[in-house]
């Protein structure tokens, strides 16, 4: 159906595919992401410090804003399309955690996509995304007051974004993107663009307006993020630029929606009289900034200030949107984002919800995880004599890798098991026992958790999703 993308050689991200590349310092060199490392992150979750989530986008602005006490979003989607499993569980563990941090929370019912790509009646996506999906986040501990769930195929504003700033792409990049061909049916190339719609919508006045939004994923959503960013920059009236000679640059961007609001005539005439009337409305912008020195140069829409550092950049960016709104244009921040690393699937390759013995379901019966753990990839050595002297493999062993991402959350008790385990004083079947009793607590315990919100789930709708 749809080709994956191939670059280099042979490195894919199909956000459609469950077959995954997982050389992730290769994604993030060839994709352009950044390091986690280095970054103060505050009050790190498990995920964070424990490496699994490992690398991001713009993530330097969302913080900025969380410590500035200025609003920012989380956005999230769900593909409602069969039962959660605890890959699906890595994203709502960030959502939650940036949540914490003073994010508004906003989840997309991807139920456009699921018929689209799926074959799913709108119907079905609705009864999935409430009992399966929304019903194990708030399980999992997401807050309602600041949550709302939504559904793409309810909110026409969403659909409206992709179709305006379906715009400013076209088919060959599509191609490049996603690697859709002539078969590839339309409702699936439209699919991209309804999700740029999810992740740019909530900055839309009625949905919290201008402010940073991150969205959480595992590398293979990263197309999509690619797209929206360029989508979302090529649609910026103002660009904001490190300068060479130190400080940033501010450039008008000319296009079709403002050339004359810009002041630009027939043939590239610039009209100086309404030129110089921008020019003051973006100085009175950075006015709150209190720079001394702001070159000018209104004929070639630019804009020098030798004192801002990159710091400033985000703030700038922000003043400039909100001025770029004011004069008619959409004024869109390009979404930041964060990525973890997939967790191994139980038999040893990936964790794909069509194999239920590759992962554990959250509704899952403690006899079926039991049996789903002891039959496991074991990074034991092949007899007890051979494991006592060579000890056990941390990275190939599946219930140490589940305690590791999902069920210990005690840093030292972890490494304490690490120890045992790598120094062969813990055997395979006892490092088994130990996750098959975390597991134990952590399914009760979300049972429990469920069966106590059932009926508070309409909290968590917005107005158009009840
Ligand atoms: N495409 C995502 C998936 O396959 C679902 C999704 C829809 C989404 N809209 C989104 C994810 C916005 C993140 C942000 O699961």
């Amino acid at each position: 159906m749809v080709a994956p993308r191939i670059v280099g050689e042979g490195l894919r991200i199909d956000p459609w595919s469950s077959q995954q590349s997982t050389d992730y310092s290769r994604i993030r060199d060839e994709f352009g992401l950044g390091s986690i490392e280095g970054m103060a992150i505050p009050n790190p979750s498990m995920l964070h410090r424990r490496g699994i989530i490992f690398a991001q986008r713009d993530l330097d602005v969302v913080l900025d804003s969380s410590r500035r006490r200025e609003p920012f979003g989380v956005l999230t989607g769900l593909m409602p399309s069969g039962r959660m499993h605890l890959g699906h569980s890595m994203v709502i563990e960030q959502v939650k955690w940036f949540q914490s941090q003073g994010a508004d929370v906003t989840i997309a019912v991807a139920d456009l996509e699921a018929h689209a790509t799926r074959g799913m009646s709108l119907d079905d996506c609705r009864t999935t995304a409430l009992k399966e999906y929304v019903l194990n986040y708030a399980a999992l501990g997401l807050e309602s007051d600041s949550a709302s769930v939504y559904f793409q195929s309810r909110r026409p504003i969403v659909q409206r974004i992709g179709f305006t700033l379906g715009k400013r792409t076209t088919l060959s990049e599509m191609e490049s993107i996603y690697g859709f061909q002539g078969e590839t049916n339309l409702a699936h190339i439209q699919a991209p663009l309804v999700q740029v719609g999810d992740i740019l919508h909530p900055q839309f006045e009625e949905f919290g307006g201008i402010r940073p939004i991150v969205v959480p994923v595992g590398v293979d959503q990263d197309p999509h993020i690619r797209l929206t960013r360029d989508l979302a920059s090529r649609s910026n009236w103002f660009n904001v630029k490190p300068r060479k000679a130190g400080g940033l640059s501010i450039a008008l961007s000319i296009q079709e929606e403002n050339s004359s609001i810009f002041g630009v005539g027939e043939r590239g005439r610039v009209d100086r009289e309404v030129r110089s009337q921008i020019f003051s409305s973006i100085h009175e912008s950075l006015s709150s900034f209190g720079y001394s020195d702001v070159i000018s140069n209104p004929k070639h829409g630019l804009i020098e200030i030798p004192g801002a550092t990159n710091k400033d950049r985000g703030q700038i960016r922000l003043s400039l949107l909100r001025l770029e709104r004011h004069l008619g244009g959409l004024g869109l921040l390009p979404p930041a984002s964060t990525y973890h690393r997939f967790a191994i699937g139980m038999t040893g390759d990936k964790m794909s919800s069509s194999r239920p013995e590759s992962t554990i379901f959250l509704d899952d019966s403690i006899e079926d995880m039991e049996k789903k753990v002891k039959r496991a990839l074991s990074g034991g050595q092949a007899t007890v004599e051979e494991h006592r002297r060579l000890g056990g493999d941390c990275e190939k062993d599946v219930a140490f890798q589940y305690l590791h991402t999902f069920f210990e959350s005690d840093d030292s008790a972890l490494e304490e098991i690490r120890r045992e385990y790598s120094s062969g004083r813990m055997l395979a079947a006892e490092i088994k026992r130990i996750c098959i009793d975390k597991a134990t607590e952590w399914l009760d315990n979300l049972a429990e958790k469920r069966k106590s919100i059932e009926d508070q789930i309409d909290l968590f709708l917005s107005d158009d999703a009840r």
